[in-house]
Order: C-alpha cells, then structure tokens, then sequence
C-alpha cells in the first residue's frame, strides 16, 4: 500500500483530481464527511487529509511515502525528503509586502513579521540587511497596518488580501507552487510504485 499524504483544502482537492486522472483514484474520498483517511485497496492507494505545514513531518518521518507539500514549506523547515516533482499547481509567490508610503532606506533595524522566518532571515542576510523578525501564525498583514512591523514577508496568491488592507508587494522573494516528495526509506522500498505515480503525475503536471 502506497499512504500519501494530501495537504487538506482546495489544494488538496485540485491534487487529488490530478492522483485520480493519472490512474490512483480512490472514489470515497469525495464523500463530504469529516474522515481523515481514506483508501482504494484495488490500486494499492491510501490518502490522508494533513494540514498543509504538517505533510513535510509526515513523509520524512514515514507515516507517509509520499505527499505533496508548497515549496515555500520545504524551503521553511528543510525536511529530509526527496523532492520528486513540480506538480505545477498551488502557485503564487513569496514576496516582501507593506504600506505603500513605507521606503526602506536601510537606515534602522527592518521589523519584518512572517510565519517563515528561515526564508525572511536567509532573504534578509544575503542582502546583509539587519533585521528584526517577528513571528506570527497567520493574518500577517494586520502587523505593518498595526505598527508592529515595518513589512511582511508572507505568499501572496491573487494580491487581493494586500489590496483590501493597502499594502503592496516591495519585493519578491521567490516562486512558489506544490511539489511531490518522498520518504528516502520508501524511494528504496517501494521505488516501483512511486516511480509509476510519478510518471503518471508527470503528464498530469504538463498539462497545468
Ligand atoms: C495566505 C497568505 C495571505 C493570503 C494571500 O493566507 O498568508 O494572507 O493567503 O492570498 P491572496 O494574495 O490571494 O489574497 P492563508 O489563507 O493561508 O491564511 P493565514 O492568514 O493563516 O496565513
């Protein structure tokens, strides 16, 4: 039995329908319900429901083989995984944002809230500016508006959260979309299945 785990919400939904196209389906799952696992004993398929930020924790501790995590997790927590493909999806990016009247001109410490503060501090060093992260779970965008900081390094998708709290993006960071990982012990033992559902995504993923 290949378990994948599947980052819960519309994400999940969009890489589940791309699971089902290339030959892994697993009708149940599209039952409305609170259940969390679900599989398909016929392909040899089992998904869990994860919240996004804990797919990484699940493949590289084994609960799962593989699952699909947004780059900007792995580039945050750096699991050991094996990063197996670009599915091409869940794309948006990870920027710098704030007020539209706020100019760094690098004079005083920059107070940047985020939930990635590995990124921001690596962004930040490589531009040896100094600064000060502060660090949030969510609803980043409150933090400039409040004072609390000067900016946010945070995903902006369709630039509508920004817009309706008048902040802009001052830089952007990197692009992001959903990728496939592995377990490394799984690769090894169960190579034959994954490589088949990798080809299989692998199409799917073209098409995107
Ligand atoms: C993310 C991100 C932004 C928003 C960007 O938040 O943190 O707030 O989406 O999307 P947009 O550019 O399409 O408006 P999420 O919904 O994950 O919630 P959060 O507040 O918990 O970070």
């Amino acid at each position: 039995m290949l378990n994948v785990a599947l980052p819960k919400g519309r994400l999940g939904e969009t890489v589940y329908d791309m699971f089902e196209r290339a030959g892994f389906e697993c009708p149940s799952i599209k039952e409305n319900g609170r259940k969390l696992i679900f599989e398909n004993p016929e392909k040899g398929v089992r998904y869990f429901w994860v919240k996004p930020s804990d797919v990484s924790i699940y493949v590289e501790r084994g609960a799962a083989d593989i699952g699909v995590a947004g780059k900007d997790i792995l580039l945050e927590y750096e699991p050991n995984v094996y990063e197996l493909l670009d599915l091409g999806v869940g794309k948006c990016r990870m920027a710098v944002a704030g007020p539209k009247d706020f100019f760094d001109d690098g004079e005083k410490t920059l107070r940047v809230a985020t939930k990635f503060t590995n990124i921001a501090s690596g962004y930040y060093s490589r531009l040896g500016r100094d600064i000060d992260i502060i660090k949030l779970n969510g609803s980043i965008e409150l933090a400039p508006i409040l004072g609390l900081s000067d900016v946010i390094v945070d995903i902006v998708e369709t630039g509508t959260t920004l817009r309706e709290n008048d902040l802009e993006v001052k830089e952007t960071i990197l692009p992001i979309s959903a990728r496939l990982i592995a377990n490394k012990a799984a690769f090894r033992f169960k190579g034959e299945m994954i490589e088949k559902t990798v080809r299989g995504l692998e199409r799917e993923a073209g098409k995107q």
